[in-house]
């Protein structure tokens, strides 16, 4: 393409955005947050609840333009998604080999680079959410699970963020080698190597799975173990 040509593109892009009226005039931030649908999963309203596994603060920052504005949010897991990415297109594959179970009542534990530290619990789809301006970039993240008051998984991230305030801006299924995939808490039993949720948890797992989410939009926000 000639540089006149891309000039013209890119200013037909520019006019289309303006007359289009997307969440705000910002042809990038506005085909990405449209990339993810109307509802997702089906039937489930805009509420706390939906859209796990997605970069919510595309949508849910000044940028995005979509009420209320997270500094960072994203969705806990209990397994991973370890597919290929031609086996990941493959929506039985996919419903077979990723665990999209979300962890409810996971305690997200942020560590801000000015000392400061907040810790947000997951909700029964496994998102959580820090309002705007909590904490500062760049920050260190750990998940940790209690049941019973008994620690059962700590799961931390080695690396800070230093600025994507979405989990899965970097935690894209399925993973590969430019992504770790959906932020999980078990890829393997630690105490005996094997691949996969260790047996004593699976029984925990099971009781999660297929337990409806409340009607209530806004659930009441939980407070993390001292
Ligand atoms: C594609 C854009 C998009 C993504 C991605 C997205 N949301 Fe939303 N969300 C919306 C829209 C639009 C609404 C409805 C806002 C309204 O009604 O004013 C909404 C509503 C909500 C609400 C309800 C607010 C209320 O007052 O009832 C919460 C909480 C929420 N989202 C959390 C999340 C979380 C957590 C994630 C990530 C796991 C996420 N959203 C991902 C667009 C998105
Ligand atoms: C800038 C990209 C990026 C962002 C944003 C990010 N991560 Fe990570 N995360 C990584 C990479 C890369 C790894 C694998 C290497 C490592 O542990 O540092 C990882 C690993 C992890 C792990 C350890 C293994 C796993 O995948 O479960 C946890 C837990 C984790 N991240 C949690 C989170 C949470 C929670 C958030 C959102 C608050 C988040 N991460 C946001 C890049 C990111």
């Amino acid at each position: 393409m000639t540089s006149s040509k891309v000039g013209i593109t890119l200013v037909a892009i520019a006019i289309a955005a303006l007359t289009t009226g997307g969440c705000i005039n910002d042809p990038v931030q506005d085909t990405r947050s449209k990339a993810f649908g109307t509802d997702f999963p089906a039937g489930v309203e805009a509420t706390a609840y939906h859209r796990p596994g997605q970069p919510c603060t595309a949508c849910h920052s000044t940028r995005g333009g979509v009420s209320p504005r997270f500094s960072v949010a994203g969705t806990i897991f209990w397994g991973s998604c370890n597919v290929t990415a031609a086996e990941y297109k493959d929506e039985k594959v996919r419903a077979e080999r990723c665990d999209l179970t979300p962890v409810d009542g996971a305690e997200v534990r942020i560590r801000g680079s000015n000392g400061g530290e907040d810790c947000a619990v997951t909700n029964c789809a496994g998102n959580f959410s820090f309002d705007d301006n909590v904490v500062n970039f760049p920050f260190l993240v750990s998940v940790s699970k209690r049941v019973d008051g008994k620690l059962i998984q700590e799961a931390q991230m080695g690396g800070h963020i230093s600025r994507e305030g979405s989990c899965a801006g970097c935690h894209d299924n399925p993973r590969r080698s430019e992504s770790p995939g959906q932020v999980f808490l078990f890829a393997q039993d630690d105490a005996t190597g094997k691949i996969g949720i260790p047996d004593s948890v699976k029984s925990l797992i099971a009781s999660e799975r297929g337990k409806k989410c409340p009607d209530d939009t806004v659930p009441a926000r939980r407070k993390c173990a001292p």
